[in-house]
This record gives structure tokens, sequence and C-alpha cells, in this order.
């Protein structure tokens, strides 16, 4: 079965909720007419409304449940026990998929509130997402099939990237992808300083470090070269790039970029093991 075939419902229509449909839209994946959301803040509702005018913008999330086949829950974390609770009596586990983008979220706790035998996913996804540039990982848990996995990967392409995953790899994902844009933009914002020190204007230091790091990505994307060979090609013996490299080594760039990844890797653990022991509980 392909997604196209499905109507598909979100449950919440918030940011991500908003990029993921832009994306299914763009890639023309599914027909705007089988997108439903449920959203419960009334001008939340209009403005969809009013940006995606064929789709169907409701408030209930039972009737949406009622109505579709993949569900998509969009809501922040702290409802989501809340939501669960509230559709539990209207998923049917042979029909209905369930989707989570919610972070830190475990697929036992999803199922804990579903009925016996729900088809989970559970996706990491990241804020390029929005510009659908995006990488999700996504895992299955206890009753998902190959073939919804394989809907779930078909989902996830219209933004982006994805990679499957075991669960037990969320929390490293959530160190690197999730939390990566926001080293990123760190990195791009010590670049802009470092211009601005050197006598360049903020607005010109802004375009030279912005473009220098899409460029740099496209170049590592599209040629398949390594950080090595990139390196190479910049660095001529005794020239300007092997004088900043040498700095960013003294200043121990490369440990606090792993170090970076790492503390917010074991962050997510501790989240992760907070949500893991209220489903024992
Ligand atoms: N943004 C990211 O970069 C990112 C990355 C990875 C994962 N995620 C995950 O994506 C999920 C959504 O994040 P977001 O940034 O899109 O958040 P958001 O913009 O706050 O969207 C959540 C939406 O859910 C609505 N909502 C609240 N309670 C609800 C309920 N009971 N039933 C239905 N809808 C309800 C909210 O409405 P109100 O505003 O009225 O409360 C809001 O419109 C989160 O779980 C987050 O962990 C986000």
């Amino acid at each position: 079965m392909a997604l196209k075939e499905l109507k598909i419902g979100f449950i919440g229509g918030g940011q991500m909720a908003e990029a993921l449909i832009r994306g299914l839209l763009k890639a023309r994946v599914v027909e705007p007419a089988k997108i439903l959301v449920s959203e419960p803040s009334p001008p939340r509702r209009e403005y969809l409304a009013k940006t995606f005018p064929d789709l169907k913008i409701i408030f209930d999330n039972c009737a949406l449940v009622k109505e579709v086949d993949f569900i998509v829950l969009a809501v922040k974390p702290q409802v989501m026990s809340t939501v669960l609770k509230e559709i539990t009596l209207a998923i049917d586990p042979e029909r209905h998929l369930v989707l989570s983008i919610a972070a830190g979220i475990p697929t036992s706790f999803i199922e804990r509130f579903l009925p016996e035998k729900t088809r989970v996913i559970r996706v990491m996804p990241n804020t390029p997402a929005l510009v659908l540039e995006g990488v999700s990982a996504f895992t299955g848990g206890r009753y998902t099939t190959p073939e919804d996995l394989g809907l779930a990967e078909e989902f996830l392409q219209a933004f982006g990237e994805s990679i499957f995953l075991p669960e037990n790899q969320f929390d490293a994902v959530t160190g690197l992808s999730g939390s990566g844009p926001a080293f990123v933009a760190a990195f791009y914002e010590a670049l802009v300083d470092g211009g601005v020190k050197v006598g360049l204007a903020r607005e010109v230091a802004e375009k030279l470090a912005l473009q220098t790091i899409f460029g740099t990505a496209k170049l590592i994307k599209e040629t398949g070269k390594d950080p090595y060979q990139l390196k190479a090609m910049v660095t001529s013996p005794g020239g300007t790039t092997i004088c900043g490299l040498k700095a960013l080594a003294e200043k121990g760039f490369s440990g606090s970029v792993m170090e970076a990844v790492e503390a917010a890797t074991k962050r997510s653990q501790e989240l992760t093991a907070r949500v893991l022991e209220e489903v024992a509980k």
C-alpha cells in the first residue's frame, strides 16, 4: 500500500506539523483533500485553514482519528499522555498506523496508552525539515510491520532524508542531528564574529559565513569528499588556512564539538530514563 491511498491526520497543527504538511504537498505524495489536522487553538486553526485551503482543519482529535488511517502525533511531549488517553477508544489497531514526532517519547510509552497491537512508529526529525532539508531517524514499536516502515519512509522523504535506526540510538540521534542545528548556528555566529573582528561589516560577514557553510555542505554532499580531502583543497603549504586550522586545533575545536554532542546525548538519556520510569509505574 502507498501513502497516497491513505488519509493522513495530524494531531496538533503547530510548527512541525505545518512543515511536514508543506513537504507532503510539495512532494505530491498525498492529495490535499486526504490530509486532516486537529488543533485546539482557534487562531491557529484559522491560520491553517487560510494557508492550506484544501485541508480539513478541525478541533476534535477523536473525530480526526475516526476519519483517517495514518495518524501523526505532532503535539508537545508534555501533552502526549492526555492526547493518547483521549484518542485510545477511537483507535483501531487493524486500521491505524500511529507515527509520533515527539522528542524523547519512546514507542513503549505510546503503546502503553493505546489498544494492544497498535502499530507505532517513532521519528526524530530536526528543524531543517521546516525548509524540507531535514534528516529524520525512525524506528518501529512492538507491532510494526515492514510495510509500516515503508510507509513511514515514504512520509519522511517528503521533507528531507531519513534513516531507520534501533530505538536505543535515539538519544544519540537527538544529540547529533536533533541538537545539531543549534551547534551549526553557534559555529555560524562565531564565523561572523571572526569576520567582524578582522574588519568586515556584519552584513558582509553574515553573507560570506552563511554561504560558506551552505556551499561546503553541498560540496561534501555532491562530491562525496571526506573532510581530509576538503581541507587539502584549501590548505596550501605555509598558507593562510593551515594557520587557521592550527589555531582551531590549539583551542580544542574538535574536542569541544564532540563534547557538545556527548552532553546533548547524555541529557536526552536522562530525559528518556525519566519517561521510561513513568511507563514502568
Ligand atoms: N520544532 C522542532 O524542531 C522539533 C524537532 C524534533 C521534534 N519535534 C517534536 O515535534 C512536536 C511538535 O513540536 P512543534 O515545534 O511543532 O510544537 P508546537 O508548534 O507547539 O505545536 C504543537 C501543537 O499542538 C497543539 N496542541 C496542544 N494540545 C493539543 C491537544 N490536546 N490536541 C491537539 N493538539 C494540541 C498546540 O496548540 P496550542 O498552541 O494551542 O497549545 C500546537 O499548535 C513536539 O513533540 C516536538 O518534540 C519538534
